[in-house]
């Protein structure tokens, strides 16, 4: 019988509980002991290991977060911290973990799994920024978290003749930005991966206020050169450029909290399922993700040495729709 445990780790994603739910249930189908790594990496390095039966993960599918919680460990980064964690696994004689996150967390899936622990990372941030899964557990749902805020500021932005920056996360990544600008109609996304000066905002803001819209929603990311904060501040002292009045909202931390939608839901499932198969048949040092509409696998190794292309002709298309 194999012993197997499951951490989530980094920035939390709806959906992650649905995943640790998944990995639990398809781990004790098979006839596995089942447990539990508190708080990510740093529960590994203090040993906080958990024993998870079926009804341990009964009423968290539907539920943000992680019930296991997360941390960012930097303590884990180095090697005496690996080292740390490594002894702790085998103390307590667990044969294979998995590990749900985003970039972050699958490089530390990498390090474990170059001290020859079998690992299997799960792909999981909402920023959709990992090399080798074409969406990860919780970017449906913080998407649609953000493009309901952008649809409520935009009848407010309305009423008053604005113009409103809306800043939504994605850490250095402009995925959520760009696809939550052209699913609410904004007039401008300014993301990261193209740079944009403040100057070029305020065109396209005046340009809305030329033609007689009744507003213009800039959606930019937390990672632009420019953010909503600087932006702001810099229109403070040119304001005359851009025809309405501005306002500036910061989503933040609400794009991560929340229920997961049905996809995630699924997506969740389906990643953990096939987390546990991976294990099962002793493929290890690698990331289950989502590729080509269904399940996949790629090493870890090529993960961490890739970074994942946003698709600029979005872009494009977002412009096309002013
Ligand atoms: P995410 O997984 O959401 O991208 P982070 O980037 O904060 O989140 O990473 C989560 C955790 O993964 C970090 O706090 C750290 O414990 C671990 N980690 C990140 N980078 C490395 C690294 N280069 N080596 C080992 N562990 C790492
Ligand atoms: O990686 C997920 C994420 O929400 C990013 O979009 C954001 O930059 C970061 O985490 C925020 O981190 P924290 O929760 O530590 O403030």
């Amino acid at each position: 019988m194999k012993r197997v445990a499951v951490l989530t780790s980094g920035g939390d994603a709806p959906g992650m509980n649905a995943a640790i739910r998944s990995i639990v249930r398809s781990g004790i189908d098979k006839g596995w002991e089942m447990f539990g790594v508190r708080l990510g990496y740093r529960g590994l390095i203090e040993d906080q290991i958990i024993p998870l039966s079926t009804r341990d993960v009964s009423g968290i599918l539907h539920i943000g977060g992680t019930m296991l919680g997360s941390a960012r460990c930097l303590e884990f980064k180095t090697p005496e911290g690996q080292a740390k964690a490594l002894r702790t696994l085998n103390q307590n004689r667990i044969d294979g973990v998995i590990i749900i996150g985003g970039n972050g967390s699958q490089t530390g899936s990498y390090k474990l799994s170059q001290l020859n622990f079998p690992v299997v990372g799960v792909a999981s941030t909402i920023d959709n920024d990992l090399y080798g899964s074409e969406i990860t557990i919780g970017v449906d749902t913080a998407l649609n978290i953000a493009l309901e805020s952008i649809d409520r500021l935009k009848t407010t932005a309305s009423s008053h003749q604005r113009a409103f920056l809306i800043e939504v996360m994605g850490r250095d990544c402009g995925y959520l930005a760009l696809m939550s600008g052209i699913a609410g109609g904004a007039e401008m996304v300014v993301i990261p991966e193209v740079p944009t000066e403040p100057e070029e905002v305020a065109a396209v803001i005046y340009r809305a206020y030329e033609q007689g819209k009744a507003h213009a929603i800039v959606v930019v990311a937390e990672g632009a050169e420019y953010n909503a904060s600087k932006l702001m501040q810099y229109y403070e002292e040119n304001s005359e450029a851009l025809g309405f009045k501005l306002r500036a909202t910061i989503l933040g931390h609400v794009q991560r909290g929340g229920n997961p939608g049905a996809f995630d839901r699924l997506l969740a499932t389906r990643l953990g399922a096939a987390a546990v198969d991976c294990m099962e048949k002793g493929e290890k040092g690698v990331l289950v993700g989502w590729v080509n509409g269904r399940s996949g696998t790629i090493p870890l190794e090529e993960v961490v040495s890739n970074k994942k292309q946003l698709d600029l002709s979005l872009l494009e298309l977002s412009k096309k729709l002013f």
